[in-house]
């Protein structure tokens, strides 16, 4: 059996989702769109699961609209808001995934003014900087793109602090939220947000299955023009199963919050007790013992040809862990996060990612594989 560290990345299906995908599989074929019967049965699935998702975050039904997943809601948010709501300026960071860099790089060349906020060396943005720029730029039509968790050492931003910062500016904000999704509560009727964005498969969910919110307020007009679908925003026949098994893990995922965040604390600790007390210069990346992402522990390791290797000598010993982001994974080419909070080039990261799955028994054959590659860490001489 492998040991699956890198739920940061992807997280298994749970089994209820496949039975629910499944069975919409088997029983039903119809297209959502047709209003025979067959299309009618359809529809009420995609709406039942709309109306489940919107409840889980405090959302009206109209403003949840179903799309391929984090990457896709990302891009739709941020170019749309430029393309129909006269963004002129994005203020964002350096330390987003690459579905909002790059679509911030596309909307530069477009004329709209990208400014990225200084961060610090656990990845925590200067919120004074914001509310400056902010300030400055009174006038200028702004939106703040922050993610909640970083996906690669898992600092959290204070979503309040800046939605409060936002609604006092009078600037749009949008929050890549696909790492948090299912890990923490958000109510977007008591945070002032206009769109964020999820991708089921961090959840248990399907991969190619997403959502964005889009509060009423913030009007848009189609990202892909087709049939009127997802009321006229995203053309296309619906993902059903996927829309289906999305709703069917946010719900589980709610349901078994605090006790899965229980177990997931508790492993993190106990790993990261474990890697201190036992192997060889250990530090963590991020603000791991702040405001952090609980499933994710980015674990850095001192320079050596063998911690060069260290993520191949794990997938050989059965571990999947990543180093770094994993959407960009096999291209080996540094993390522009790490790079962007100054971490020692020299070291080797590799991100550890949980779920309620992992046990206590698997960190502890993480831990003595980690050992024998790295070194065990040499007791002080007791006096
Ligand atoms: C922070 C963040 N944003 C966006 C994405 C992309 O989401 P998806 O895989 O659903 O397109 C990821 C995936 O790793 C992510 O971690």
């Amino acid at each position: 059996m492998r040991i699956y560290l890198d739920n940061a990345a992807t997280t298994p299906l749970r089994e209820e989702v496949i039975e629910t995908m499944t069975s919409v599989m088997r029983q039903q074929y119809g297209n959502p769109s047709s209003i025979h019967a067959d299309g009618r049965a359809m529809r009420a699935i995609v709406e039942e699961a709309r109306k489940k998702t919107a409840r889980l975050i405090g959302a009206s039904i109209g403003e949840i609209f179903f799309t391929s997943g984090g990457t896709e809601s990302n891009n739709m948010a941020i170019k749309c808001a430029v393309r129909d709501l006269g963004v002129q300026r994005i203020i964002s960071s350096p330390l987003e995934h690459h579905c909002v860099l790059h679509s911030l790089e596309a909307v530069e060349h477009q004329g709209v003014v990208i400014e990225l906020l200084r961060v610090d060396e656990r990845g925590r943005i200067d919120y004074e900087q914001l509310e400056e720029l902010l300030q400055n730029g009174l006038g200028t039509k702004t939106l703040v793109s922050l993610m909640y968790a970083n996906n690669e050492f898992g600092t959290l931003n204070d979503l309040e602090r800046i939605s409060k910062l936002c609604e006092n500016y009078g600037a749009l904000f949008h929050s890549d939220t696909v790492q948090t999704m299912g890990h923490f509560p958000i109510n977007v009727s008591k945070l002032k947000i206009h769109f964020l964005s999820c991708g089921a498969h961090k959840f248990h969910g399907p991969k190619g299955a997403g959502f964005i919110y889009i509060n009423n307020e913030a009007q848009l007009k189609p990202f892909i023009d087709g049939g009127g679908q997802e009321r006229n925003m995203r053309g296309g026949t619906e993902n059903v199963y996927g829309i289906a098994g999305l709703a069917r893990a946010l719900e589980l995922a709610y349901g078994q919050m605090e006790e899965y965040r229980q177990h997931i604390e508790d492993l993190r600790s106990y790993f990261m007790e474990q890697l201190l007390e036992n192997v060889e210069d250990i530090r963590f990346n991020g603000d791991y013992d702040g405001h952090y992402l609980y499933t994710v522990l980015s674990v850095s390791f001192p320079a050596s040809p063998k911690s060069e290797l260290l993520l191949l000598h794990l997938d050989i010993a059965g571990i999947s862990a990543s180093g770094g982001s994993a959407c960009s994974s096999g291209a080996e080419a540094g993390s522009h996060v790490l790079k962007a909070i100054n971490a020692d080039p020299a070291r080797k990261s590799i991100r550890f990612s949980f779920s309620h799955l992992n046990t206590k028994d698997e960190i502890d054959v993480v831990v003595e594989k980690l050992k024998a590659v790295v070194g065990v860490r040499k007791m002080e001489a007791v006096a």
